[in-house]
């Protein structure tokens, strides 16, 4: 199917416009819009042949945009710690040009070793949860959904967002909720959890968002009160911002020299990570400031490509869950 993408890829216009038809109505048919997702492949650069990791496959919007362009011999391995991510992927019948790993990005470079896929030309994240989880009552992602209270991307692993708030004492419930939402009234929040849940166990998202609701006196602007809490609990379930540094260490050690890394953010807690990852990685001299002379003789395994890349108006209008992404883009040099 990839060769058939590719060949369709560079002939004229016309059959390319049917691919881009045929492309979108199969997205749209799934209701799933891949956010920034020509700039993100072109940022990897594609060529035939190429090998990449796509390490948030999703509905796979990147990983087949990925293969068209990288036809008729590239490679994808891509990761997800969704089960159904990873059916939808084995549905697509893609052959061995497409390498499935159900597990977290984190083992990137260990994975890609053992597919003999190292070294990468290029590896992408696009971070969060995708449209098939949000829409899903039953992933417990949605404040606006009534559903259990899981927000697990792994459904097998690892407790709750229903364990988190009925077993955490109320300070780490307040720290967590502090850290990774950056939600001022976290403490308010969280002794409200703990009044709520000695009457009953929260077990739903409709309850979590109405008692924070209540507990912070309603709505505040454009986001629902619940917003914040819910990204807390989502990110400390399933340990995002870990995971994230390990995968960009991870990326950076499999990338082949001129290979590019491309990572789609969506909140500023993800975005700093990226940021100063790649500041740091870019650095060519680590020395105190105050000393005259460089000493450390560091070597930098990065170049920033270009600035941070945010979707179009155009974008944001067709898929309104764009709106607060973030594309970081740099590329690898070779070891001197
Ligand atoms: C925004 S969606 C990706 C959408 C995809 N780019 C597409 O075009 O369809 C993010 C996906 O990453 C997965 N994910 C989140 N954290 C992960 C991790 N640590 N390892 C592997 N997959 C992860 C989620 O389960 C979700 O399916």
């Amino acid at each position: 199917m990839s060769r058939a993408l590719g060949l369709l890829w560079t002939l004229d216009s016309g059959p390319w416009t049917l691919f881009q038809a045929a492309r979108m109505s199969y997205f749209e048919a799934l209701k799933h819009q891949p956010v920034l997702w020509d700039e993100a492949v072109d940022a990897l650069q594609p060529k035939p042949g190429g090998r990449y990791a796509d390490g948030t496959f999703g509905g796979g919007g990147h990983t087949q945009l990925l293969l068209a362009r990288s036809a008729p011999d590239g490679r994808v391995i891509a990761f997800d710690l969704d089960a159904d991510a990873i059916q939808r992927g084995k549905a697509l019948m893609l052959g061995d040009q497409l390498v499935l790993v159900h597990a977290s990005f984190a083992t990137l470079r260990e994975a890609a070793a053992a597919a003999e896929m190292l070294p990468l030309d290029g590896v992408l994240l696009d971070l969060g949860f995708s449209s098939f989880q949000i829409d899903d009552p039953a992933r417990g992602f949605s404040l606006r959904l009534d559903g259990p209270l899981d927000m697990r991307f792994d459904t097998a692993a690892g407790p709750s967002a229903a364990d988190l708030v009925n077993e955490l004492d109320e300070q780490s419930l307040a720290d967590l909720i502090w850290r990774y939402g950056e939600e001022r009234q976290s403490r308010r929040i969280a002794a409200a959890i703990v009044r709520a849940r000695q009457r009953e166990r929260i077990e739903t998202t409709g309850q979590l968002a109405s008692i924070v609701e209540r507990a912070t006196d309603g709505a505040r602007g454009r986001i629902h009160p619940a917003t914040r809490t819910f990204q807390a609990l989502r990110i400390a379930v399933n340990d995002e911002l870990n995971a994230l540094s390990l995968a960009l260490e991870a990326a950076v050690a499999s990338l082949a020299p001129g290979g590019r890394l491309a990572v789609i953010s969506f909140h500023s807690l993800e975005d700093r990570i990226v940021k100063q990852f790649i500041a740091r990685e870019s650095a060519t001299c680590v020395c105190p400031p105050e000393q005259p002379v460089c000493t450390c003789q560091t070597v930098p395994r990065l170049r920033p490509v270009g600035k941070p890349i945010k979707p179009s108006d155009e974008e944001i209008e067709r898929n309104p869950r764009s709106r607060s992404a973030i594309m970081r883009v740099a590329e690898r040099l070779p070891e001197r």
